[in-house]
């Protein structure tokens, strides 16, 4: 067997992400607008997602070039019709050593059990404030805080072997003053709470590099209430760098995509729903491999196509995004591949 590709920089694939449903019961003003996502907006037809047999197919021959991580996300991956049967048809993959899911935790209280069952290693679930009000506002009106709530007490109470993270992306402004209400309620909970940057993803949501907190400045205001320690890295390539209370109480994350540009590990593929394989969050263009798939493309010229895709591979956006001055080519949309 021929030997695992590195792309152009040296990199791996390791990851896949794999948005599974390209709808979202949330219209956050940062992903997915009202204004552009209203009642009149064409979403895919079910015909035009992968199916489950896809999905599976491509994993399967993810795993033969180094994919060992899977993450299933949307849109919101809960909305997508028996889920917990593709985790079980996922887990059985050989190679394939953390099965993760990322959810915005509204449905998340009703089928916890059911995805732990079929095999889900472990679940993120995003929240951006503990304030109703507010929620109600970076929500797009939609969902409740308490389901979420209640969807992340149920991933806790139903043991996730590798455990349950919360994501928080924070805004200047907006929802920088709640960041102390989400330490303080999961520290000791067991539960790692990360910090993301505000990212210029998409086309829609007006970024400016001031609507950023840079996380030396979170550290700084958490770390003045709870002293915190840095630690190393899980693994080469994490996302999130990670900090320990002094006091024992856990630990949490800072995901610096702005301030600290991450993209010499990145080891990360994703798939939207309609089957275009992208090689970066911010990447302008895909590979189709939706159309191969139902074509009656061979195991070995899929894996030929999804080699080749990342030995061209030479992506590199967090470290470019002060050269483009604000006047980034036209990206693809977050709700469509999953962040
Ligand atoms: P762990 O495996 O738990 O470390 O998390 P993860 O980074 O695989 O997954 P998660 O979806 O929780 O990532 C958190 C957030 O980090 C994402 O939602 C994105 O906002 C951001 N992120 C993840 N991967 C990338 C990446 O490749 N590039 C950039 N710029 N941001 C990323
Ligand atoms: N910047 C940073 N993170 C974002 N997410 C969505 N949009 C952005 C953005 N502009 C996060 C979501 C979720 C994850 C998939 O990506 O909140 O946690
Ligand atoms: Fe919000 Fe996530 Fe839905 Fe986007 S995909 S609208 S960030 S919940
Ligand atoms: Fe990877 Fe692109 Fe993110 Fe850099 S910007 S870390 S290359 S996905």
């Amino acid at each position: 067997t021929a030997a695992l590709p590195v792309d152009q920089l040296g990199r791996p694939l390791h990851d896949l992400r794999i948005s599974v449903m390209d709808r979202c019961n949330f219209r956050c003003p940062y992903c997915m607008p009202e204004s552009t996502y209203g009642e009149h907006f064409t979403f895919l037809r079910n015909d035009e997602r992968l199916s489950f047999d896809e999905i599976e197919r491509l994993c399967r021959l993810a795993a033969t070039l180094g994919v060992s991580k899977l993450r299933l996300t949307g849109g919101e991956p809960l909305l997508r019709p028996h889920l917990a049967e593709l985790v079980a048809r996922l887990r059985r993959i050989e190679g394939i050593t953390d099965l993760a899911l990322t959810t915005n935790g509204v449905l998340l209280s009703r089928q916890a059990g059911e995805l732990r069952d079929a095999g889900l290693d472990r679940v993120t679930v995003s929240l951006d404030t503990l304030d109703p009000a507010l929620f109600h506002r970076m929500s797009g009106g939609r969902g409740a805080l308490d389901e979420v709530l209640e969807g992340i007490e149920a991933a806790r109470a139903a043991g996730f072997p590798h455990g349950v993270k919360l994501n928080t992306v924070v805004q200047r402004g907006v929802n920088e003053h709640t960041v102390i209400d989400l330490v303080e309620r999961f520290r000791g909970s067991g539960i790692v709470v990360r910090f993301i940057e505000y990212m210029d993803v998409g086309n829609r949501n007006d970024w400016r590099p001031d609507d950023v907190v840079p996380s030396a400045e979170l550290i700084q205001r958490i770390g003045g209430r709870w002293p915190l320690r840095a630690v190393p890295p899980k693994y080469a390539g994490e996302v999130a760098t990670r900090y320990r209370f002094e006091d024992g109480a856990g630990e949490i994350g800072m995901i610096s995509s702005i301030s600290q540009p991450f993209c010499g590990g990145c080891t990360r593929a994703r798939l939207s729903s309609e089957g275009m394989l992208y090689t970066c969050l911010f990447a302008t263009r895909g590979t189709d491999f939706r159309h191969p798939l139902r074509g009656g493309a061979s195991d070995e010229a899929l894996t030929t196509l999804l080699r080749d895709v990342w030995l061209r591979r030479r992506d590199r956006y967090s470290e470019e995004r002060a050269e483009h001055h604000g006047k980034a080519p036209r990206k693809i949309e977050m709700h469509y591949i999953g962040g």
